[in-house]
């Protein structure tokens, strides 16, 4: 599959169920002018509770909530995506959203989904990933930024940082210096993909050459 960002995606659409500290990274790039012409549509959370829907709040940024809980996943989904039509948003960003996405939803947004996983896929997939890579014993760990597709934390790789377990780490403390390099790569993915300078080639993402091609 190839794919040219021939119309570099601008509006964000940014999914969270939690926390939203990577949301808050964004966010924080945009405002210094990181991020080129790249602006927030819309914060969605399927947690009414989630701080990041607050903190959306806080910067006066337009959010939605659509409770998932006791919902069915076709059904959510579907919801959720009509936001994102009506807010016109051509790049959806998992902020630690923790739902799985329905096919129908990936394929209305083809390789125009991208998710940060705090681990350097694929290596450590799913929950805990950093707990999972300090019990393994690795000595460099790091995180993620891909596109998603069908399956879990597995699609094309737009970016990774990585950063060496120190022997004084524990899972924990790991886990909190992966996160401010997660905070970095986010906005620097969203940056890539926002530029139209980069290409899907297969399961590469690289730069076009000079042709533009
Ligand atoms: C991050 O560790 C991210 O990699 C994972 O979920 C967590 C979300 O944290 N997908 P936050 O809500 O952005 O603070």
């Amino acid at each position: 599959m190839e794919l040219t960002f021939n119309a570099p995606p601008q509006r964000l659409g940014i999914l969270l169920s939690g926390r939203g500290s990577n949301f808050l990274a964004i966010a924080g790039a945009i405002r210094e002018g990181r991020l080129g012409g790249v602006e927030i549509a819309v914060v969605i959370s399927n947690v009414a509770e989630a701080p990041g829907l607050a903190v959306a709040r806080e910067l006066g940024l337009p959010h939605e909530v659509f409770v998932s809980k006791g919902r069915k996943r076709a059904e959510h989904d579907a919801d959720v995506l009509a936001c994102l039509r009506a807010h016109r948003v051509d790049l959806v960003c998992l902020a630690g959203y923790m739902r799985l996405l329905t096919p129908e939803f990936i394929a209305a947004f083809p390789n125009r989904i991208l998710n940060i996983h705090p681990s350097l896929l694929p290596a450590f997939p799913g929950l805990d990933a950093q707990q999972q890579a300090f019990d393994y014993g690795v000595q460099v760990a790091g995180c993620t930024v891909h596109l998603v597709d069908e399956h879990l934390d597995h699609g094309v790789i737009v970016l990774q940082r990585v950063i060496p377990v120190l022997e004084t780490d524990d899972a924990h403390s790991l886990a909190e210096r992966i996160l401010a390099e997660e905070h970095v790569a986010y906005a620097e993915g969203i940056a890539r993909v926002a530029s139209g300078e980069y290409q899907v080639q297969g399961r590469r993402f690289v730069k076009r050459n000079a042709s533009g091609r």
